[in-house]
């Protein structure tokens, strides 16, 4: 296994630690009156396993993108926006690497780096739902990443414009997401629905992979929509190191609070029983009943002027 896992270990939950970056109460997801902003915790410890997933994703890939980019970014100058950044992860990680470009991270929160950066990174606060704050054609690069369970579809289609008005003609938009495991065990099946039915609730689709690319496919501001799909099994018995860690993002993506007291009303359980269920699925895939991990890359061409 590389190097990118050596440096990472899933960390445990430290909840004194938490900050306090609480946006929608569960009461609000049970009401279920208007789509949430943001429902999905976003912690400390929720920060650390994106740190986690950026490095794996990195290796699974052997790259941070697959737009046909990398000279351009070598060459320099070029403008990068990391759209929902998080802790600004990628776009440092990135930056380390291209130096002469320059890279643009936008959150909701300001769960990114404010004062220790480097020089060729800026972040910046702000809502996408409200519009992107920079002018049409300014990138020369678009990525977003890891927004699949936080979306509604009309807010995807909305989104997806704003990431294109925001790109140059001739630029490149990209996402990277996960897709929820396939032939998961009996026990972590009840989870899976589980998770399907409280998104369906909220008109948020899980499984995106199929409509973000017909949605890109009927933009006719785009061309040349691409995309790669890696699989990896979940767990060490099946998926080796690799395998192991992506468990563990996936592990604390149900066991990280608001979700088990949000997930435990749709399965019908107490917290408690949600966390001992949750035991025996995870007891399942030590056994070597695991579902596989399925992340995907999709990226396009804003098209160029003349060609509109
Ligand atoms: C699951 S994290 C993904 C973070 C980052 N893209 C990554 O891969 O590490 C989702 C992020 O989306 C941000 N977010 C959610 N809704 C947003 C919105 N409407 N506008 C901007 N950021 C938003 C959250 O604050 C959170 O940092």
């Amino acid at each position: 296994m590389g190097k990118a896992f050596s440096t990472f270990r899933a960390r445990k939950s430290i909840r004194s630690k938490r900050a306090s970056f609480a946006f929608e109460s569960v009461q609000n997801v049970q009401k279920d009156a208007e789509p949430l902003k943001y429902f999905l915790p976003n912690f400390i410890e929720d920060t650390d396993i994106m740190v986690i997933l950026h490095f794996l994703d990195r290796y699974l890939f052997q790259s941070n993108f697959n737009a046909p980019i990398e000279e351009q970014l070598i060459d320099g100058n070029f403008k990068i926006l990391d759209a929902c950044c998080g802790a600004g992860t990628w776009v440092l990680d990135m930056a380390s690497i291209y130096k002469s470009s320059n890279f643009i991270g936008i959150d909701l929160c300001p769960v990114f780096p404010t004062e220790i950066k480097p020089y060729n990174v800026e972040f910046v606060q702000g809502d996408i739902l409200e519009g992107l704050p920079f002018e049409d054609n300014t990138f020369d690069y678009v990525h977003q990443g890891n927004m699949v369970e936080i979306y509604t579809l009309g807010q995807w289609r909305f989104i997806t414009m704003e990431l294109i008005r925001v790109c140059k003609p001739g630029g490149y938009i990209e996402f990277t997401e996960p897709e929820l495991g396939s032939n998961p065990g009996p026990i972590l099946s009840k989870f899976y629905d589980a998770l399907i039915e409280l998104s369906e609730s909220r008109n948020v689709k899980i499984r995106m992979y199929d409509n973000l690319i017909s949605n890109l496919n009927s933009i006719p501001m785009v061309q040349n929509v691409e995309s790669e799909l890696k699989c990896i099994p979940l767990g060490s018995r099946r998926g080796g190191n690799a395998g192991h860690e992506y468990l563990e993002v996936h592990n604390g993506f149900f066991l990280n609070v608001p979700m088990p007291e949000t997930m435990c009303k749709f399965m019908g359980l107490s917290v408690e029983q949600y966390l001992e269920m949750f035991k025996e699925a995870r007891k399942e895939v030590a056994d070597g009943i695991s579902p596989e991990c399925e992340v995907y890359r999709i990226w396009c061409q804003k098209i160029y002027e003349e060609d509109e």
